[in-house]
């Protein structure tokens, strides 16, 4: 059975969207502008509804009503009138067993007045410790009557949906914990585990560079290319939210690299799938995960970095330390900035280190992937050796999204004098379109029953394995020169120390 595809008109069933967190952030910010603009441009299913549940209390009138007010004129008022007919909110507790009878005949008359039949989305928007809690109480509902199948074209079965938002768990043991905990209700081809790195435009191009053209492949391997480097980079602190940072649960590594970070590196080192489909894809993940080296504990200062910004500036604005925040310990040793280095051991990547790094009120925002090439056997330019920089693909995958290729050229005039260029591929400039957020894109694809770009469980288990070492040595030698960056820098030294040892740089620009 496959998913039902993008052009095809039935690719959408009717269905319930049912959003737990419907009073929070993420709903109002990315999730109902995602729908919308999904209804918008025609893909989305013909009838379907939405029903968002949260302790807070709404009318579905004032809901409507705080959405509207919350979108600063995003939407058209016209259309808003129209799409807004189909949301419903409902005030309980989803974590409350006592609270779903209510939601759960809620559910069923929405469903019923639209003639959605049994298909249903749930979309928890919780806090990761209303996961569990909430699951079970889906499953003890009796609303899931179908979660083993998805719908494919011409088969009449409902269909039931989850899709779950990070963190998922904070170590390999939690995280098995949360699939065990989903498995019991939802089979595997309807759990989305999402991250939203996935839906965004340049990750998914990746798979289109390499896997499209027949220039990039014949390289993309460790006897051209000497490293790569993946960063996400936030120029804003905790911004209020240091009592969630600062948990257990929190910090860098387990916040970016352990999920977003890896999840952009197994795009980038996977095999070629035998199809671009979403079994053959996460087929090819899953062998970089299980090729991901599990760093020694004695290792880690070595091999991985941590950091906390202190007191600094950003554009010009002063940007308080980190152990200023409210809700953050003052003796905190939360990591604020992660770098850590990776090594998939494969045929093509032996040998090649992944340098991965994340932090938080850093000098610039920025995704980016950096395929660092190794120099020519022969430097034929003797005199002008020493500037030679390495050829670089650079993978700008927010903002300023698009692809640059940095290869050495001749500088006009006599005599051969060489200096790097760039060959560009700007994205806006070419498709003069914004690239999408990534909650649409993935949105859609839950809607026609497509994993490709959602998570595995095998391949969460096994990331958390690959960073719980450094986890450990971390949580068991505190580090006395926290915070080690001020605010607006690139990081902490140690970091920069880390690429020398290998004689290495960041690209810090
Ligand atoms: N915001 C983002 O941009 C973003 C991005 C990526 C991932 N995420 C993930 O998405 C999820 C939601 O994030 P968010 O930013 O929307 O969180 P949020 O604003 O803090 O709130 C989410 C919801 O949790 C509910 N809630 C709070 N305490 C509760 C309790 N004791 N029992 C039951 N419900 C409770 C709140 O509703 P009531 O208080 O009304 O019940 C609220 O609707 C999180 O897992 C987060 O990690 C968020």
């Amino acid at each position: 059975m496959s998913p039902t595809t993008l052009n095809d008109p039935n690719a959408y069933s009717n269905c319930l969207i049912v959003i737990f967190g419907a009073s929070g952030d993420l709903t109002k910010r990315k999730l109902i502008p995602a729908l919308y603009s999904l209804w918008e441009s025609g893909q989305a299913p013909k009838s379907f509804a939405i029903l968002g549940v949260s302790r807070t209390e709404f009318t579905s009138e004032s809901y409507r009503d705080k959405l509207f007010e919350f979108s600063k004129g995003s939407y058209d008022p016209e259309k808003w009138k129209e799409f807004s007919q189909c949301i419903y909110y409902h005030p309980g507790d989803p974590t409350a067993t006592g609270s779903w009878k209510d939601i759960s005949s809620t559910i069923c008359d929405i469903s019923e007045k639209h003639d959605l039949g049994q298909n249903r989305m749930f979309y928890l928007s919780v806090g990761p410790q209303f996961f569990e809690p909430i699951i079970n109480n889906i499953g003890s509902s009796g609303l899931v009557t179908e979660g083993r199948r998805y719908c494919s074209i011409g088969e009449e079965r409902p269909w039931q949906r989850i899709v779950i938002e990070k963190p998922f768990g904070s170590d390999p043991a939690s995280a098995i914990k949360l699939n065990n905990t989903l498995a019991a209700v939802f089979d595997e081809d309807s759990i989305y585990r999402i991250d939203h790195y996935l839906g965004k435009e340049l990750v998914q191009n990746l798979l289109v560079v390499r896997f499209a053209n027949s220039i990039f492949e014949p390289l993309w391997n460790s006897n051209y290319i000497d490293h790569v480097q993946i960063t996400a980079s936030e120029t804003v602190g905790v911004e209020g939210r240091g009592a969630y940072y600062d948990s257990p649960a929190g910090g860098a590594m387990r916040d970016m690299v352990q999920s977003h970070l890896m999840q952009v590196l197994s795009f980038m080192a996977m095999e070629p799938p035998v199809r671009m489909d979403a079994a053959d894809i996460r087929t090819e993940k899953n062998k970089i995960f299980k090729a991901l080296r599990v760093p020694k504990y004695e290792d880690v200062p070595k091999i991985a970095v941590r950091g906390q910004y202190g007191g600094g500036q950003i554009s010009g604005k002063p940007v308080m330390g980190y152990r200023d925040e409210k809700g953050v310990a003052p003796e905190s040793q939360t990591d604020t900035y992660a770098a850590m280095q990776v090594y998939v051991d494969t045929w093509r990547w032996g040998g090649v280190p992944f340098y991965l790094r994340s932090g938080k009120a850093m000098a610039e925002k920025k995704t980016e992937i950096v395929i660092y090439f190794k120099p020519t056997p022969h430097l034929l330019l003797k005199e002008e050796a020493k500037k030679q920089k390495p050829n670089q693909i650079i993978i700008n995958v927010h903002p300023n999204e698009g692809i640059r290729l940095r290869f050495e050229g001749k500088v006009p005039g006599l005599g051969l004098k060489i200096k790097d260029v760039v060959m560009d591929f700007d994205y806006i400039k070419q498709w003069d379109v914004e690239p999408s957020d990534g909650y649409a894109i993935l949105l859609n694809d839950v809607l026609r029953g497509d994993q490709m770009l959602f998570k595995h469980r095998d391949e969460i288990e096994i990331s958390w394995n690959a960073v719980q070492p450094v986890l450990d040595y971390w949580a068991d030698n505190p580090q006395d020169d926290l915070p080690n960056y001020n605010a607006g820098t690139w990081g902490p030294s140690s970091a920069d120390i880390m690429m020398a040892r290998d004689n290495r740089y960041w690209h810090n620009y």
